[in-house]
C-alpha cells in the first residue's frame, strides 16, 4: 500500500513537522464519579468504536471523470471563461485534484485531531475528561485510516494548508488546555463536521457518502465533548480572561474561513493561479459553502459562554449569527441515525446476496443504487 509521499502534489513536502511544547501534565488522583453527562459520553465512545477495515466497503470505487460524483455545478470554477477553455480531460483532472485536495485537508485535519486529543489527556485536570479524550485520541487514529485509504484510491493527495497549519500550531503551544479545546473540538472538528456532511449529503458516490458518514457520526461526540468541557470551564474564569479566549476565537474563525484558496492545486495543474485563485474567490457557491461551514461552530460558541459583542460582532460580518440558535443535540443525533442507516443498508445488500437474489455483488449492488 503506497504512503501518501508518493502520492502528493507538491513537491518537497518534509517529512515530518515537529511543534515544541511547554506544559504541565496533570494526574487527577481524586477518581471521583465524574459528570454524569461527559461519562455517558465516554461511555458511548467506548459502546460506538468501528474498523474502518470492516464497517466499508472497499471494493468500492470512486468515479473515473468525477471521483465523489459531486454536482459539476459546485465547482469554484465553473461557468468562468478558463472551465469554458478546458477540456473534458483537464476538467476530470481539475476534478480528481481539487477533491482530494479537500479530503487531503480532511485526512491532515485528523493528524492533528489525533495529537490535539492525545495532548489533552495529559493536560486536562479532571479524569472525566481525560477518559473521554482518550477514546477520541482512539477514534482519530481509526479516522486516520479511512481518509488514508480513500485518498489512494484518488491517487493524488496535498500537504497540509498553511492556515490550518498555523491554527493548529497555535493550538499546541498555548500552555492553556482550553485553547486545544477551542481550536481543535470547537473550530476545526465544528468546520469539518459541516463539511463532511455536505459530501454525505451531496454526493452520489457510495464510498465517499459511507465514509464521510461514519467519521460523522464520531465526530458529532467530539464536537459534544468540547462543548460539555467549556461550558463547565468558562463561567469560572474572569471576564477579562474570557475575553482573551474570545479574541482567540475571532482570529481562528476568520483564517479559517479564508483558507479555501486551492492554490495549491492551480500551481500542481500548471493554471493561471491568480485568475483562479480570483475567481474562487468570487464564486457564489463558494460563499455560501464557507457560510454553511460554520453551522456547527456558531451554536456552541454561544453554548459555552463566549457570547460578548466582540464574537457576534464578528458573526454579525461573517453573515452566519443566525446559525446561534440550531439545535446542536438535534444535529448530533441526526449523524449518528444517518450513519445507522448506511450499516441498515450495507446488511440489506448483504443479505439479499447471500440468499441468491442478485446476480451481482455487494458492491455492484450498492453502487448501482
Ligand atoms: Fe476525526
Ligand atoms: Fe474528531
Amino acid at each position: 500500500m503506497a504512503s501518501l509521499r508518493e502520492l502528493y502534489a507538491v513537491p518537497e513536502v518534509d517529512s515530518h513537522w515537529t511543534v515544541p511544547q511547554e506544559y504541565d501534565v496533570i494526574f487527577d488522583w481524586e477518581f471521583d464519579e465524574g459528570r454524569t453527562q461527559l461519562m455517558h459520553l465516554y461511555q458511548k465512545g467506548k459502546d460506538m468504536q468501528w474498523d474502518a477495515l470492516e464497517r466499508i466497503d472497499w471494493t468500492l470505487e470512486l468515479d473515473e471523470e468525477n471521483p465523489m460524483q459531486l454536482p459539476v455545478e459546485g465547482n469554484a470554477l465553473y461557468g468562468t471563461p478558463i472551465w469554458n477553455r478546458m477540456s473534458k480531460k483537464d476538467r476530470a483532472l481539475y476534478m480528481r485534484h481539487s477533491q482530494s485536495w479537500n479530503i487531503s485537508q480532511f485526512l491532515q485535519g485528523e493528524q492533528a485531531a489525533l495529537i490535539c486529543a492525545a495532548k489533552i489527556v495529559g493536560q486536562v485536570p479532571d479524569m472525566d475528561a481525560k477518559f473521554y479524550a482518550s477514546t477520541q485520541t482512539m477514534d482519530e487514529a481509526r479516522h486516520i485510516e479511512a481518509y488514508k485509504k480513500l485518498l489512494q484510491k484518488f491517487g493524488v493527495s496535498y500537504p497540509m494548508t498553511r492556515p490550518l497549519q498555523v491554527l493548529v500550531d497555535q493550538a499546541l503551544r498555548d500552555p492553556r488546555w482550553d485553547i486545544t479545546y477551542l481550536a481543535m473540538q470547537v473550530v476545526i472538528e465544528g468546520l469539518a463536521l459541516a463539511a463532511f456532511g455536505t459530501i454525505r449529503d451531496v454526493s452520489q458516490n457510495p464510498l465517499a457518502q459511507m465514509v464521510n458518514a461514519y467519521v460523522m457520526e464520531d465526530e458529532a461526540r467530539h464536537v459534544a465533548f468540547g462543548r460539555l468541557t467549556l461550558r463547565d470551564y468558562y463561567p469560572t474564569l474572569t471576564e477579562a480572561e474570557r475575553d482573551e479566549r474570545e479574541e482567540f476565537l475571532v482570529d481562528a474563525c476568520y483564517l479559517m474561513r479564508d483558507r479555501f484558496e486551492g492554490r495549491e492545486i492551480y500551481e500542481a495543474l500548471d493554471m493561471p493561479v491568480e485568475e483562479c485563485v480570483e475567481y474562487t474567490k468570487q464564486s457564489e457557491i463558494n460563499q455560501l459553502f464557507r457560510t454553511l461551514l460554520f453551522q456547527r461552530i456558531v451554536p456552541v460558541v454561544k453554548d459555552i459562554g463566549l457570547w460578548g459583542p466582540r464574537i457576534r460582532a464578528a458573526y454579525e460580518d461573517m453573515g452566519v449569527i443566525h446559525y446561534a440558535n440550531q439545535d446542536i443535540d438535534a444535529m448530533q443525533a441526526d449523524d449518528e441515525r444517518i450513519a445507522a442507516d448506511f450499516d441498515a443498508r450495507k446488511a440489506y445488500v448483504s443479505a439479499i446476496a447471500a440468499k441468491g437474489g442478485l446476480g451481482s455483488t455487494d458492491a455492484d449492488a450498492t453502487a448501482a443504487e
